[in-house]
C-alpha cells in the first residue's frame, strides 16, 4: 500500500465532519488497507501531498476519498491523482460527493456526471464503456 493507516487518519482528522462524516477514521483506514488501493503523490521528501483512495470492484472502480494537502491545494494535485487513476483503468467510476462540496468541480472538469442525488449526496459517474 503506497500510504499508511496512520497517514490516511491524520490526513482526514482536520476535514472529517465538514462535507463527510466518518464515524471512525481507524476503522476506515483499515478497510481501505485490506480491501482498498490508493494513488499517491509525495514529495522528494515522502511527505504526503494528494491522495485518492477507492476500491477497484468487480464491475467498476469506486472513490471512497480524495485528499490533497491544505498547503498544496489549488495546484493541481487532485486532478493529477484523479488522472493517474483514470489512466489505469478501463472501468467505470464512481463516487459520492456532498452537493456544497466544491470537490465536485474537480469531479465535473474531469468529466463526471451526477447520475443520481440521494439528499445532499451526489451520485457521480465517469463512464467509460
Ligand atoms: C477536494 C480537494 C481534494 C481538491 O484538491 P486540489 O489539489 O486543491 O484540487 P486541484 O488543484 O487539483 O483542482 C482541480 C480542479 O478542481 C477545481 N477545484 C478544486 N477545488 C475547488 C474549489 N474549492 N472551488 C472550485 N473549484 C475547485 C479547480 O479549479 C481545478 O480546476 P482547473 O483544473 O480547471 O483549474 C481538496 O480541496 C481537499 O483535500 N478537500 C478536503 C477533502 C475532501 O472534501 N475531499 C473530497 C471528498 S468527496
Amino acid at each position: 500500500m503506497k500510504v499508511s493507516k496512520k497517514e490516511i487518519v491524520e490526513s482526514l482528522l482536520a476535514v472529517n465532519g465538514t462535507y463527510f462524516h466518518i464515524d471512525d477514521l481507524d476503522l476506515y483506514a483499515q478497510k481501505i488497507l485490506n480491501l482498498g488501493n490508493a494513488e499517491v503523490i509525495r514529495d522528494a521528501d515522502n511527505n504526503l501531498l494528494s491522495y485518492i483512495l477507492y476500491y477497484d470492484n468487480q464491475d467498476d472502480v469506486f472513490i471512497s476519498m480524495v485528499w490533497t494537502h491544505p498547503q498544496h491545494q489549488g495546484k493541481g494535485l487532485a486532478k493529477k491523482t484523479l488522472r493517474n487513476l483514470i489512466e489505469k483503468t478501463s472501468k467505470n467510476i464512481v463516487l459520492e460527493v456532498h452537493k456544497d462540496n466544491p470537490a465536485k468541480y474537480l469531479y465535473e472538469k474531469a468529466g463526471f456526471v451526477v447520475i443520481k442525488q440521494e439528499g445532499d449526496l451526489l451520485i457521480m459517474k465517469m463512464e467509460r464503456v
